[in-house]
């Protein structure tokens, strides 16, 4: 196995004695070189197969890095190679934008957890397209998703036509893409959850689709992305819209506003999104009743808290058919690639 994967622990000392976004910025530089000069590509070999089917594609396993760890998409070759089945970039906006002032990103070490407000700081559709298309992970068999969003400044009444930029622009160049509603780091965004307002951006996402499948002669899967802070009675809605739609999949969840798990703790009471361990039975609850309502058809990405081998099979026992990292990846470094889909294969 390569030092990459057992010198984590010491980087991540190093890592973590500096800000969160510029251990972020060092972190992908020094990936970046490391798959330059090949020192990534022998981890593949090492990995166990754990081949599996999701929303019609075939993975090489079902552990997929989470979208926002490369918004831009300038990562993509790089962070395939630690191993993943499919790898999701994004948030993409049409527009560049700068996301909120810094810092706003913080670690809560205790918790095992993050809290960000990023705010969807890209650099615009044109700029992730050209890196998308430079990237060999696609041509090499990996699968790539991508994931769309709404600008800060466009109202919230015309944010599908944010969401048709987007599903135009990357549809070419997607395995699947996923309909991102659900950050509570863009105001009145998680709104487009509730049924009206949920059924009618799918409405106009399902008929540019059509044109779009028509144009490019292929049929490109959309997932839509969850929050886990939502009621029963709301998952039970989404549930029943998604497959009205021809909807083919839900990333469950996004970082939760709730706070329980780390009162007290130093940054608790950031401002943004919490991700990392103690989102991981608030997805499991989400995944488990969608699972419920949707029954076996509809497929489900169980993203939140998987920090282990063992989160990532609970997901999967909870219903969901696929797994995604982010926040365990800072805390874990990339061992626990391998360690899911060790798990995965074994289950
Ligand atoms: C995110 N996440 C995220 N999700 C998304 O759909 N678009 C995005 O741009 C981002 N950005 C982002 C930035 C940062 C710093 C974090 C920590 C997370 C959410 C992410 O994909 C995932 O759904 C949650 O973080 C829960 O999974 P983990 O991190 O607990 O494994």
């Amino acid at each position: 196995m390569s030092i990459l994967f057992h010198a984590y622990p010491l980087a991540r000392t190093a890592l973590f004695a500096m800000d969160a976004e510029t251990a972020h910025e060092v972190t992908l530089s020094g990936l970046q070189r490391a798959y330059d000069c090949g020192a990534t590509r022998r981890l593949l070999h090492a990995q166990p197969k754990a081949p599996c089917t999701l929303m019609g594609m075939t993975l090489s396993n079902p552990v997929g890095l989470a979208a926002g760890l490369d918004k831009n998409g300038a990562y993509i070759d790089a962070l395939g190679n630690l191993g993943f089945g499919f790898v999701e970039v994004g948030t993409v906006t049409p527009r560049a934008q700068p996301g909120n002032p810094k810092p706003r990103m913080f670690r809560l070490p205790r918790a095992q957890a993050l809290i960000n407000r990023l705010g969807f700081n890209n650099q615009g559709l044109d700029a992730f397209l050209a890196n998308v298309r430079r990237s060999q992970w696609r041509s090499q068999g990996g699968v790539l998703g991508l994931n769309i969003g709404k600008n800060a400044d466009t109202p919230i009444e015309n944010a599908a036509s944010d969401y048709l930029i987007g599903l135009e622009g990357v549809y070419p160049h997607a395995d699947y893409v996923t309909v991102n509603i659900s950050s509570p780091n863009t105001k009145n965004l998680r709104a487009l959850q509730g049924g009206d307002e949920l059924s009618a951006l799918l409405d106009r996402l399902a008929d540019k689709r059509r044109e779009l499948e028509d144009r490019h002669q292929r049929r490109v899967p959309i997932a839509v992305k969850i929050a886990p802070d939502l009621t029963e009675e709301q998952i039970d809605a989404i549930a029943g819209i998604l497959p009205r739609h021809g909807i083919d999949g839900v990333i469950a969840t996004n970082t939760t506003l709730s706070r329980e798990a780390v009162a007290g703790m130093a940054h608790a009471d950031e401002a943004g999104g919490l991700s990392g361990a103690p989102v991981h039975e608030l997805s499991l609850a989400v995944i488990r009743r969608l699972r419920q309502k949707l029954g076996a058809d509809m497929a489900i990405i169980g993203v939140g808290g998987v920090m282990s081998g063992r989160h990532a099979r609970e997901k999967i026992e909870a219903g969901a058919n696929a797994v995604q990292l982010y926040t365990g990846l800072i805390y874990r470094g990339p061992a626990l690639v391998g360690e899911c889909v060790s798990a995965l294969a074994r289950a």
